[in-house]
């Protein structure tokens, strides 16, 4: 086989990809030539916790938008890889909500073992993607030995994720505030906001684990504007949530309902847009985030141009073991062992999608949606099948955890659907769990 493959992106999606070709490779297959370009240094996208904000050291947007002390907001027990147990890596069962460097830790055992590492050009940004006749030219700079490559591929596969590049409102009175405004994409550490009353703004994950992690380490006090609707969790006492933000001044913040309070900081926690600055428009992905994402037959293949293929674009319940089916349907299409419709079914597949998405009455619906999801990708290829329904079974009892006592969630421990183990309860509960190094979560 003589096709050429340039995956864009070593973050969890583009890893999966590379373990699915040497997976076929390893049970004999003739599979394509595979390029990763992978902007950072190393492997492992959000995972990889980056320090700096703003720029990275060749003076590209940074990707990171993790943060130290992150947890796992979702048990283990949803995201586990099929093919590489967290029993298998870790030598024993450990506790639902594992500290970044632990996953991170887990998404590398798998690819070390694999040994698709040389398969990535490092420190390399993929800055422009043409069609032209028989696939793409890719062009990318290396940005340690600052020089440009064109290459030509036969197919592309967009793994750049959709959480690194901030949407950020204004409200009046930002110009002016006398404090620090940021975006969640650029906090790192909430020891930086002890003894400080917090502003935070948005209603989803980052505005409530930010805000917990803000608690949790010290904070005076959090508010959290809402401009849908609250989160409604049994919050501590010094947790407040507030109508939308009106407008600030000076360190006042006022909203919508006439309120106002005094605060330190703002955090926004407004979200991520989907952005592929390398992408002309015929070949860009505009959607929302949402389950069944805009213009990709079967969540991956982008109906523009069926060569080209973007992964993990949904918006995420299910997360690593997701990935893995998208890129072991990618890898079949891509290998002529999957066929591919024509134009006109692909267009109503994922309007299908869509249209199903918009039928769901609640988050358990959702997240069974994106298991069947899941499942369905897995059954046409020979990804390890496993029991999504006791994956989903995690997610609904992870949630029920949550309205029960939002800073006690992350004690309880769920069943893995692919060993059977409950996971062990962890050594401490993760309010009084300040260390979150590997080492500290892993001791017995
Ligand atoms: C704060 C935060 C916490 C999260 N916590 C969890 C969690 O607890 N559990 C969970 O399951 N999920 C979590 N997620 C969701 C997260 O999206 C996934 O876990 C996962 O990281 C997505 O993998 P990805 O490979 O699609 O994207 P990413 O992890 O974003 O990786 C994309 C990769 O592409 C590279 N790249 C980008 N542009 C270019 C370019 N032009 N050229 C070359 N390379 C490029 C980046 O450097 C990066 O390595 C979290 C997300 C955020 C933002
Ligand atoms: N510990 C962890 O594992 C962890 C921590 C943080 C984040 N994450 C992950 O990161 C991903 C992104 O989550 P996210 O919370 O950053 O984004 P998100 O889920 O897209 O939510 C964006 C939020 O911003 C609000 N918003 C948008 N524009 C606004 C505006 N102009 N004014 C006020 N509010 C506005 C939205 O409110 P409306 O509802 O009104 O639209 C929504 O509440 C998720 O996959 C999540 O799992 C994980």
């Amino acid at each position: 086989m003589t096709k050429r493959v340039c995956i864009i992106g070593a973050g969890p999606s583009g890893l999966a990809q590379l373990r699915a070709f040497q997976s076929a490779a390893e049970k004999g297959a003739e599979v394509p030539e595979v390029v990763c370009y992978e902007k950072q240094g190393d492997w492992g996208g959000l995972w990889n916790y980056t320090w700096r904000t703003g720029v990275d050291e060749h003076g590209n947007p940074c990707h990171g938008s993790m943060y130290r002390y992150l947890w796992s907001n979702g048990p283990k027990e949803g995201l586990e890889f099929a093919d590489y147990t967290f029993e298998e890596h870790f030598g024993k069962a450990i506790a639902s909500y594992p500290p970044r460097a632990v996953l991170m830790d887990y998404i590398e055992g798998r690819v070390k073992k694999a040994g698709v590492r040389d398969k990535i050009r490092f420190n390399t940004i993929a800055r422009d993607v043409r069609a032209v006749d028989g696939g793409f030219e890719v062009t990318a700079r290396d940005c340690v030995a600052d020089t440009e490559s064109v290459e030509v591929f036969d197919h592309v596969i967009v793994a750049t994720g959709h959480f690194s590049v901030p949407n950020v409102p204004h409200y009046p009175g930002f110009e002016t505030f006398n404090g620090r405004i940021m975006h969640a994409h650029d906090f790192r550490d909430a020891r930086e906001f002890e003894g400080k009353d917090i502003l935070i703004l948005g209603t989803s994950y980052s505005a409530e684990d930010i805000g917990s992690q803000c608690w949790k380490y010290g904070c005076k006090s959090v508010t959290v504007a809402h401009r849908t609707a609250p989160m409604g969790y049994d919050w501590p006492d010094n947790w407040a949530e507030v109508p939308a933000l009106k407008e600030v001044q000076g360190k006042t913040a006022h909203f919508i309902d006439g309120t106002s309070r005094e605060v330190d900081a703002i955090i926004l926690c407004t979200g991520y847009k989907h952005h592929f600055p390398f992408m002309p428009d015929s070949l860009r992905l505009k959607t929302a985030n949402r389950l069944a994402a805009a213009d990709l037959y079967k969540g991956v293949v982008y109906t523009g141009n069926p060569d080209l293929f973007y992964l993990g674009m949904q918006d995420q319940w299910y997360t690593f073991n997701m990935f893995d089916a998208q890129a072991w349907w990618v890898r079949d299409a891509i290998m002529g062992r999957i066929d591919l419709p024509d134009a006109a079914a692909m267009e109503a597949d994922w309007k299908a999608r869509e249209a199903a998405e918009d039928a769901l009455e609640d988050d358990y619906a959702c997240i069974a949606y994106q298991g069947a999801y899941t499942m369905e990708l897995i059954e046409e290829t020979d990804y390890p099948s496993f029991d999504i329904e006791a994956a989903n079974q995690a997610f609904y009892e992870w949630k029920k955890h949550k309205k029960k006592g939002i800073m006690e969630f992350r004690d309880h421990g769920y069943t893995s659907p692919m060993t059977g183990t409950k996971a062990p309860a962890h050594h401490t509960i993760w309010k009084e769990a300040l260390d979150d190094s590997l080492e500290s979560y892993l001791k017995v």
